[in-house]
């Protein structure tokens, strides 16, 4: 079975086609950071706009690419569509309202034209989803943590579809963290790559940020850390750190951060007896968060899966993987019974 997928949620229009829920065929992004880097944030007014440009081009190119026809302009991913795919998967939320209306509007326009039954699906279930392209054999149960730069949640996943929210953050997500910490020190917008980056030129991470573990709950803050990241700029009487001092911060605050949620992740695996956990979302390519689950998971005898970097930011591929096991579960709807949900939950 063949899906043809596409995300609008936020700062990236994509659309892909996978078979039967874990082969890709084809998954084109394109992505708006430089529309949005200026603001260091994203713009919902502008993304809308940026989706709107994009996402006929590349729904063609997908179909083109799936195909085998190298030129979305061939004409031939009509055709395409019309007769080898089965479903049309698309992004209902959660996510900006105007950003996920043009996904919705170009995937229903196809459900229409090419007599296809529609599939939304939720934008962390894609994420979630996102894990098994690369390790198919991963088995439920397992604990999801999604880590993005609008989401910061705590998920047991028992089977496809049949997801337990335990925690999510009450303030800024994670990603955004990163975000807001790289405006702080002047650096350029996504911030997590580039704190990434810095932080893997200092030689030892030695400020000790705070770490909001908040024991009491499954829920997450990372406003409180950004704070002391701020307030520990402010202590150096506003003069500007070197390039060494950037680097220093960099690798504490991921430090910090990495603790907080490898920390929440493995107590969840304790607590609830599951042996694996998928780290997914953009925030999972994080190379600290990466090491600190490596070491954290050999000490207690767990399986930690992360999907590789181009996996973990939105793309369509994701949405259509989900959309697969939805469409299986009779969760597909007809053209006409298309919404979106800025604020769906799993
Ligand atoms: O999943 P994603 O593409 O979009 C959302 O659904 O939000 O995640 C984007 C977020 C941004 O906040 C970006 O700064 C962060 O992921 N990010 C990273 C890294 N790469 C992307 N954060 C930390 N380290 C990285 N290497
Ligand atoms: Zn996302």
């Amino acid at each position: 079975m063949k899906i043809l997928a596409i995300e609008s949620s936020c700062d990236e229009t994509s659309a892909a086609v996978v078979e039967n829920g874990g082969k890709i065929l084809s998954n084109v992004v394109a992505s708006q950071e430089s529309v949005h880097a200026r603001y260091f944030g994203v713009v919902p007014e502008l993304a809308s706009r940026a989706h709107l440009e994009k996402i006929n081009y590349l729904v063609e190119k997908s179909a083109a690419v799936a195909s085998g026809e190298k030129r979305p302009d061939a004409g031939n991913w009509k055709k395409y569509i019309g007769t080898d795919i089965n479903a049309i998967a698309y992004t209902y939320g959660p996510g900006l309202m105007g950003s996920l209306l043009i996904g919705q509007i170009a995937a229903q326009t196809l459900a229409y034209l090419f007599d296809k039954p529609l599939v939304p699906v939720n934008h962390l279930e894609g994420h979630i989803s996102s894990i098994f392209f690369e390790n198919p054999s991963l088995k439920y149960p397992f604990i999801a943590l999604i880590v993005s730069g609008g989401h910061t949640e705590l998920v047991i996943c028992r089977k496809p579809c049949g997801y337990k929210v335990l925690g999510y953050t009450r303030d800024d997500a994670c990603g955004e963290a990163f975000d807001k910490v790289a405006k702080l020190l002047d650096l350029s917008y996504p911030g997590g790559p580039v704190i990434d980056k810095i932080a893997g030129k200092a030689g030892s991470a030695t400020i000790k940020f705070p770490r909001p573990y908040m024991k009491e709950t499954w829920d997450f803050s990372f406003s409180g850390l950004k704070t002391a990241v701020a307030y520990y700029l402010k202590s150096k009487n506003g003069s500007k750190p070197d390039s060494g001092a950037v680097a220093d911060i960099c690798a504490s605050f991921q430090d910090a951060v990495a603790d907080t949620l490898v920390a929440k992740a493995v107590a969840a695996a304790g607590k609830f007896s599951i042996d694996r956990i998928a780290v997914v979302g953009g925030v999972a390519s994080n190379s600290a968060l990466r090491k600190h689950f490596r070491k954290e998971a050999a000490l207690n005898n767990l399986k930690v899966y992360f999907p590789s970097p181009g996996l973990c930011t939105d793309n369509a591929a994701m949405i259509a993987a989900a959309g697969y096991w939805r469409y299986k579960a009779g969760r597909g709807i007809s053209f006409d019974k298309a919404v979106v949900d800025s604020n769906a939950e799993l």
